[in-house]
């Protein structure tokens, strides 16, 4: 029971930090994006941003393997033993390749790292969707009977926010090439460019913290 005890506790830290770093940037980007304010400060603004946002992003990464080591002591998730090991062994290639992201941002080889991260979205949230679906609707591999499809129900919850993410982060990528164009002076194509990817950005930004909250309730409350 310990190590559940355990892993529950890592898990709401996570949770926090992302759902809460969520926030910074969303703030934060009101000024990143005001053209009103010098580009220095705008700069600033940018650097606060990437800095809350890796709270967040590692507060993402580290949900998948806590709760699926968690579902595994819950008898809803079939691999465990060795399958755990090489889960945290990916896990750990995964931090380290999020943070060598942020440690390196603005730099040329920050773009290929950022581009490796974003393909390992590409790669999951399929992979969740399509295992959360299987699941609910009974054919495995994820327990799908009374009492127990909360687990399966926050897999999938957990795949689609992370289409938001990706969303969002293509914004963020986005300030990146634009602030080097701003570099050279003022340009109002690229204001308005940033301005429109804002928005999108926004939008999608409720529905985020709707579909984390939800998953949030899902572990919590384990409605069904
Ligand atoms: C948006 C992402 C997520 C959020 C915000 C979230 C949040 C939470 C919260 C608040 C709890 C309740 C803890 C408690 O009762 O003290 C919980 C429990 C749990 N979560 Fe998540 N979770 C997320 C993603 C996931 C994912 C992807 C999985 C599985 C792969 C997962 C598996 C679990 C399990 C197994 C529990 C039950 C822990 C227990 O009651 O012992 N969670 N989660």
């Amino acid at each position: 029971m310990e190590t559940l005890e355990i892993l529950r506790w890592l898990h709401i830290l996570a949770m926090v930090y992302w759902l809460g770093g969520e926030w910074g940037v969303f703030q934060t980007s009101y000024k990143v994006v005001n053209p009103a304010l010098s580009y220095d400060e705008r700069m600033r603004h940018m650097d606060t941003a990437y800095r809350i946002d890796i709270m967040a992003r590692t507060g993402i990464i580290s949900l998948l393997p806590l709760g699926l080591h968690m579902g595994y002591i819950w008898g809803v998730q079939p691999l465990g033993g060795g399958w755990l090991i090489g889960m945290w062994i990916v896990y750990a290639a995964w931090f380290a390749l999020t943070w060598a992201a942020f440690f390196n941002r603005g730099k040329p080889i920050s773009d290929t790292l950022y581009r490796i991260e974003d393909w390992t979205r590409y790669l999951l949230i399929p992979t969740l969707i399509i295992v959360g679906l299987t699941s609910l609707l009974g054919m495995g591999p994820l327990a799908g009977g009374d009492g127990e499809k909360w687990y399966a129900a926050k897999v999938l919850t957990f795949g689609l926010a992370l289409i938001i993410g990706v969303i969002l982060r293509l914004v963020m990528h986005e300030w990146q090439t634009q602030f080097r164009v701003l570099a050279d002076g003022p340009n109002p194509a690229i204001e308005a460019r940033l301005a429109k990817s804002i928005a999108v950005g926004r939008g999608v930004a409720y529905f985020y913290w709707i579909l984390i909250a939800g998953t949030g309730f899902l572990g919590a409350v384990k409605p069904f």
